[in-house]
């Protein structure tokens, strides 16, 4: 097994983690100072979110320089310093690389941009007049005029986001000395950002959704009918199906991997994506890519989740060299996990349990985001002023003045639609600004009050009953039972409807994991051949002992893992 198999990865948002110098904003020394924290919580490597210099019209993911980092977040000797804390506790590190495009404030953007002849004309995606109807998917055309050229440059994400023209060679290059320069100081690895737009289709063949995308979006959350839900998923799709998966992706990551193998200490790849194709042959693209579709519904259902398991674990199997699966349900794009798959239950609190034990116990690499293990939730942000999130303050000024809508519910829409929500700074404290940073000074997005309300480390750290506490708990079982790491993965139950059960087997060990998704306690009849007494390891009523496997019995929400014999 490679440590990018059995590692628990933990996503840092570096913005709104920790602020060590009290600017309101996240930073460097913050982290390190966090570090303990979270070699306590149990984790094994951190996916660091863009830290690079950026104008930060999409939080870090627009970046001005690759080979830095941006002021308000430290010095390149803050980062140094960082990596070599995290390595001293155990604690890998992984980047987030962003290849599709680089910020329009880029030097090489800059450059491009000045003239129809510079040495990096050709750097990025340059017509004389816009080709198609392509829209952006952050804010309307995808194509934008400079003057300089006198010539549109096209962009899948925001205006101040060109995509770069990765066929031209020198492209390569100047990124992948980028790549180099972080696996030479250490890194060990990357998590690549939306891979899927890097090439498009080149017969710039032009959607046929017969609107904008402010339109689109409109109709998105006005449409009630079935017939407008299925067509508005059907726009969805067909509006960017030609902005994706352009021929060229696969002989590109082979590219990058060749890079990262010269490399010793099995550095890694996982992509933002859920093709399992990136995978490749399983030993020569991405060592992992995300199982979305697991948490791309509106409940985790014992059914969903099974049929999730036997799609994915099965094209994996069948890989060449075979692959290994990666679960999460929530990061810095989505939702949060307790809002998610949680926040609307009377049984939240047990609900989030459950989620947790998961993710932390299905076969594959799980990756948590920052503030799940206390139980962050959504906050909704309704002053549109107080919104960073660029795509959401865009899509409020054209619901406006565009499309005439009431700026009270369209507020209220772009608070929703924002990733704002679920970015706002971690909660450590039950202080003043969540402990987050100093009382006086105001933070970058505002803190979700519930921080007064127990949803904060301080309160969670010492406290047994407190779902932290549950985390880690289950994180220490996780490390200290091989088979809920290695073990092949065999659902129970094919059936059952009100909770999900599976086995994890290695050849010397057989445990069996049992969520009880319902309110309801049971008893339950396992027939695994060869055994017959359930050891409990884990249970979140505390049930302790021997069962038996024909009749095991299950609290309401229990989440139970025991070694059978
Ligand atoms: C990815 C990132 C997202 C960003 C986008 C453009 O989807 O996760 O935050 O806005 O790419 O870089």
């Amino acid at each position: 097994m490679k440590w990018w198999q059995t590692a628990l990865f933990y996503q840092i948002y570096p913005r709104s983690f920790a602020d060590g110098n009290g600017d309101g904003i996240g930073d460097f020394p913050g982290m390190v100072a966090k570090l303990d924290y979270l070699k306590e919580l149990g984790i094994d490597a951190i996916w660091l979110s863009p830290h690079f210099p950026s104008p930060n019209w999409d939080c870090g993911y627009d970046i001005s320089d690759y080979c830095d980092v941006a002021p308000e977040y430290g010095a390149l000797a803050d980062f140094r310093a960082f990596l070599a804390e995290a390595h001293a506790r155990g604690i890998r590190v992984i980047l987030d690389l962003v290849l599709n495009h680089t910020s329009d404030e880029h030097a090489w953007f800059l450059e491009s941009k000045a003239s129809r002849d510079n040495p990096k004309a050709d750097w990025y995606v340059w017509h004389d007049t816009p080709p198609n109807n392509w829209q952006s998917c952050f804010d309307g055309d995808a194509w934008t005029y400079a003057a300089e050229r006198d010539q549109y440059y096209y962009h899948y994400f925001m205006k101040q986001q060109p995509d770069l023209n990765w066929r031209n060679p020198a492209v390569k290059q100047a990124m992948w000395d980028a790549v180099r320069f972080w696996l030479d100081m250490g890194v060990d690895g990357f998590r690549l950002d939306a891979l899927g737009t890097i090439y498009e289709d080149p017969e710039l063949t032009p959607h046929t959704v017969p609107m904008t995308l402010a339109e689109l979006r409109r109709f998105d959350e006005t449409a009630v009918t079935p017939e407008a839900v299925a067509l508005k998923e059907k726009y969805w799709l067909a509006m960017f199906e030609h902005q994706w998966g352009g021929p060229g992706l696969h002989d590109l990551m082979r590219e990058l991997r060749a890079i990262l193998d010269e490399y010793p200490g099995d550095r890694m790849l996982v992509g933002e994506d859920d093709d399992i194709a990136y995978m490749g042959n399983g030993d020569d693209e991405l060592h992992l890519v995300f199982n979305f579709p697991l948490m791309r519904v509106d409940r985790l259902t014992p059914e969903h989740i099974r049929r999730n398991q036997a799609q994915r674990l099965a094209r994996l199997d069948a890989l060449p060299v075979r692959g290994w699966g990666c679960n999460t349900l929530g990061n810095h794009d989505t939702t949060r996990v307790w809002t998610h798959f949680a926040g609307d239950s009377p049984h939240a609190a047990e609900r989030a349990r459950l989620n947790a034990a998961l993710v932390l116990t299905l076969r594959g690499t799980p990756f948590l985001y920052n503030g799940e293990e206390i139980g962050m939730t959504d906050h909704i942000i309704t002053d549109p002023t107080r919104l960073r999130d660029t795509m959401a303050t865009w899509y409020y000024d054209k619901s406006v003045n565009d499309l005439k809508v009431d700026p009270a519910e369209a507020a209220q829409r772009a608070g929703q639609m924002s990733r704002d929500k679920n970015r706002t700074p971690m909660q450590w404290a039950a202080g003043p600004n969540a402990g987050f940073c100093p009382a006086d000074v105001t933070p970058w997005l505002p803190v979700n009050p519930n921080y007064a309300a127990g949803v904060n480390v301080a309160d969670q750290q010492d406290d047994p009953g407190s779902l932290l506490s549950f985390y880690r708990r289950l994180i220490r079982v996780r490390r200290e039972v091989p088979a809920l790491v290695t073990g092949e993965y065999r659902p129970l139950h094919p059936r059952a409807v009100s909770y999900f059960a599976f086995l994890r087997e290695t050849p010397d060990q057989t445990v069996l994991v049992v969520l009880n998704t319902s309110n309801t306690r049971r008893t339950l009849r396992f027939d695994v051949p060869g055994k017959g007494i359930a050891h409990i390891i884990f249970s979140s009523r505390q049930a302790e002992g021997e069962q038996d496997l024909q009749a095991l019995k299950l609290g309401a929400f229990e989440v139970l893992i025991a070694e059978l014999n």
